[in-house]
């Protein structure tokens, strides 16, 4: 499989913003009538093929989304480079496999234990003893921990730091490892 062309620079580049702190993005999905939600996720990993994967509650309203439009846009907004990513593809769930299982297990106690609590989204529960602070890597994932990976099919990097600033997209076909670009847009 020959790497997507933009995934060295894309990978240096978030070593060099993010170092050991968490990865935060912006994920956009689509709602029953079309309409946008966005909220922050933690990148967890970022596969040789270009592949996103983060961690979710499979009873999230994202998750719901994405069982009726499988497509997400993921965003970075890198401020010590001055650099925006746009990463756009469709979404497999995974609810098993080894993926999954290194991702719960790498996860810190405190992470691991949010998928316990109940049901995201609904009237707030007023048992404290609903929300445990900690669970052990040695569980097994609960059928709440639910692993979302993107398959990006379009990629776009704007830097903000030339005058004028860049803009470059790249594109691939679904189902193919076939890239193209980097073509240059107006920015
Ligand atoms: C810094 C930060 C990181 C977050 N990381 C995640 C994450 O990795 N996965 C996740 O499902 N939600 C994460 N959240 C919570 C989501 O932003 C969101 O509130 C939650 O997933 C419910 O979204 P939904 O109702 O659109 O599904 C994070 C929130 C913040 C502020």
């Amino acid at each position: 499989m020959t790497p997507p062309p933009w995934l060295d620079a894309f990978r240096s580049d978030l070593d060099a913003e993010f170092a050991r702190a968490p990865r935060i993005a912006a994920m956009a999905t689509s709602d029953r009538v079309g309409g946008a939600t966005v909220r922050h996720v933690v990148i967890r990993r970022v596969e040789p093929d270009g592949s996103l994967l983060l961690a979710t509650d499979a009873r999230s309203t994202k998750v719901d989304h994405l069982r009726r439009r499988p497509d997400a846009s993921i965003s970075f907004w890198l401020q010590d480079l001055r650099r925006q990513y746009r990463l756009d593809g469709p979404v497999d769930r995974l609810a098993d496999g080894p993926e999954r299982l290194a991702l719960w297990r790498g996860l810190s106690d405190a992470a691991r234990a949010l998928f316990t609590w109940p049901e995201p989204g609904t009237l707030r529960t007023d048992d404290p003893d609903a929300f445990p602070a900690a669970v052990g890597a040695d569980t097994e994932p609960p059928g709440s921990f639910l692993v979302l990976r993107v398959r990006p099919l379009f990629v776009e990097r704007l830097d903000l730091k030339p005058h004028p600033h860049e803009r470059l997209r790249w594109r691939a076909f679904a189902g193919t490892t076939t890239w193209t670009g980097p073509q240059a847009v107006n920015p």
